[in-house]
Parts: C-alpha cells; sequence; structure tokens
C-alpha cells in the first residue's frame, strides 16, 4: 500500500511503516505548500494518510474516488484528537478515520503537572526578571494572594476523565492533591476507583466543582458539546487566584472570559492551547491571552515527547498492519464509512 505521511513523523514509523511493504512518502511541509494535503494526495495516490497537525480539510478528498481500487481508504491521525481532520468528509468518500488515543497521555499529563507548579511558583515571571537582570526574591517569595501557595492539600478539579485525565489524577494524587473529578459519564464508583471524589456530571455540576478548587484542568476532546464550555458562568465560579490549566483544545475555553477572570479576579493560567493558534508548527502569533501576567504559555507541546511520539508511531504503524491483514480499521472514529 502506498502511504502519505503528511506531517513530520518519528524515524521509527517511517521505517516501520516500510517494513511492512508500503512505499511510503513523506512530505512533513505537504499541508503549507500551494494545494495543501489535496495535492499531495493526488500526487501520491495513497491508500493511506497520517497526519499529525496537517488540517485534513473537505477539499483535500476532491480527487478521491470512494471504493476505487488503490485510492484513499485510511487516514491515521498520529494522536488523540482528530479535529483536524473534516470527519464527515472522509466518511462521505468512505475514508476510514482512525486515531491514537492514550498513547501521548503520560506527556500531556506530565505537562499539565509542569504547566500548575509552574504557575503556583510563577517560573515564567521569576525566568523574566532574571533575564532582565533583576534579583527579585523580594517579590517572588511573598506568600498569601499573589504568592506561591504549594499543591499539597490544595484541592484540583479534573474536568474529563479519559486516558489524559486519568494520567492527571495519578499525578496529582503523587503531590498529596486533593481530586475532584467531573466527566459527562463518570459514576461515582468510577471516581471512587481512581481516588478522587466525584464531581458530578452536567454543567452546574461543574461549576459548583469549579468553586470548590483551588485548580482546575481540562482534558475533553473538542466536539460541539465542548465548544467553549469553560466560559463566563465557570471562570465567575473559580475561587479568586487560583489556577486553570488547559491542555486540550482552545475552543473549549472563551478566552475573552478568561482574561476577565485573570485581569478582574488574579487567576493564573497554564495555557498549551489557544482558539487562534496557527495551523503551521512555527508562525508570526498574537494572542492577547498570553500577554497577560499570571500565564504560562507553552506551544501546543502536551504531547512533545520522544516517548510519547515513539509510541504515537508505533501505534500508527499497528493500525495500517491490521488494516492491510484484516480490513479492520482500529480505533476507527468513523465506523460506518
Ligand atoms: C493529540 O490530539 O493527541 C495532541 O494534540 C497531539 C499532538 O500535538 O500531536
Amino acid at each position: 500500500m502506498k502511504i502519505l505521511i503528511a506531517d513530520k513523523f518519528e524515524k521509527s514509523g517511517i521505517e516501520g511503516l516500510k517494513s511492512l511493504g508500503c512505499e511510503v512518502f513523506s512530505e512533513p511541509d505537504a499541508g503549507a505548500l500551494p494545494g495543501g494535503v489535496a495535492a499531495a494526495i493526488q500526487r501520491c495516490n495513497p491508500g493511506a494518510l497520517v497526519v499529525r497537525s496537517t488540517k485534513v480539510t473537505a477539499a483535500s478528498f476532491e480527487g478521491v474516488v470512494a471504493g476505487a481500487p488503490g485510492s484513499l481508504r485510511l487516514i491515521v491521525r498520529a494522536g488523540a484528537g482528530v479535529d483536524n481532520i473534516d470527519v464527515p468528509a472522509a466518511s462521505a468518500k468512505g475514508v476510514r478515520v482512525c486515531n491514537c488515543p492514550g498513547m501521548n497521555a503520560v506527556a500531556v499529563a506530565e505537562l499539565t503537572m509542569a504547566l500548575l507548579l509552574a504557575c503556583d511558583r510563577r517560573v515564567p515571571e521569576q525566568t523574566i526578571a532574571a533575564r532582565s537582570g533583576q534579583w527579585n526574591k523580594k517579590e517572588f517569595s511573598k506568600t498569601g494572594l499573589g504568592g506561591a501557595r504549594g499543591l499539597k492539600g490544595s484541592t484540583l478539579g479534573v474536568v474529563g476523565a479519559g486516558a489524559i485525565g486519568r494520567a492527571v489524577i495519578k499525578r496529582a494524587i503523587a503531590f498529596e492533591m486533593r481530586v475532584i473529578v467531573w466527566s459527562r459519564s463518570i459514576t461515582r464508583e468510577h471516581a471512587r476507583d481512581l481516588g478522587a471524589e466525584w464531581g458530578g456530571i452536567d454543567t452546574p455540576a461543574l461549576h459548583a466543582m469549579a468553586a470548590k478548587c483551588d485548580a482546575v484542568t481540562v482534558h475533553l476532546p473538542a466536539a460541539p458539546d465542548t465548544n467553549k464550555l469553560l466560559g463566563r458562568e465557570f471562570f465567575a465560579a473559580m475561587k479568586p487566584g487560583a489556577v486553570f490549566i488547559n491542555t486540550s483544545r482552545g475552543s473549549l475555553v472563551d478566552e475573552a472570559a478568561l482574561r476577565e477572570a485573570i485581569t478582574g479576579k488574579g487567576l493564573r493560567a497554564g495555557l498549551d492551547v489557544f482558539d487562534n493558534q496557527p495551523s503551521a508548527t512555527a508562525a508570526e502569533w498574537v494572542n492577547e491571552t498570553v500577554r497577560l501576567a499570571g500565564v504560562c504559555a507553552t506551544h501546543h507541546t502536551g504531547a512533545s515527547t520522544d516517548q510519547a511520539q515513539l509510541a504515537v508511531a508505533e501505534e500508527t504503524v499497528r493500525i495500517v498492519k491490521v488494516f492491510m491483514e484484516t480490513g479492520r480499521a482500529e480505533n476507527c472514529v468513523n465506523e460506518r464509512a
């Protein structure tokens, strides 16, 4: 089978696909070139497409003839979220879309803990001051509102109980935090098994949980029912000076409401994802939220560790192998395509 990799991808994954006997076209810049992924698909005529952040829009499928021999039948998203792929457009052409859930969960959970600690200890501000030639133990060692509280004994609200949410809970417990978990489907038993308290399943319960927490972290996929889930009411419910972490997707957060809470009541925020983040991996970018004091910003790098990318590459190869051998699409998100 011909495979088009339209993104940067681990060498082990490329080798793994070749060892299956696949003809591999590695075009890491395909999304940014004229004609985008659509042109690359027409040029390479692959049976399978592998992407990480590259957008696969409806236009990408224009030249695809559903069911034609040798035409595109499978897309593997080398990661968990599939929001960069127009899944209905893929389904309309009979193309199966699969993802690699859980493979980067630990990496995202690790960044979540890093952001939580960085916000509490104001690591970015301390670094900026040090770089500008300022020694300011006076400012950065103050206690009370605006100072470092410490994680032990504080309450963390975890929004979402998938692989990433669960990995965060485990790490927060190791830091001796009290954890409350909220998700649309979590039961009291499930929360208890995770070592957490049950935060409920509906939006009023989410807001009630926010009011009890010193920090809240979000681990849900981008979907119509999660769009701007963390909005004005949610931020109004959060305690003054609390920490808000988002390593999931920018679309979940109403950033204007978040900014109001940062400037209005000293909320701190650790953000890895943004509604207006560029789709290119390197670009000029302006975002009003990251300019505010109390905000730690990373560049959608939650999944970007060697461990995670090797695991994702291995899972991608496994999915392609099973598909070639049996026609079965594992971790398929559009089963009826
Ligand atoms: C994911 O959806 O798993 C991450 O956003 C992946 C990534 O950055 O590649």
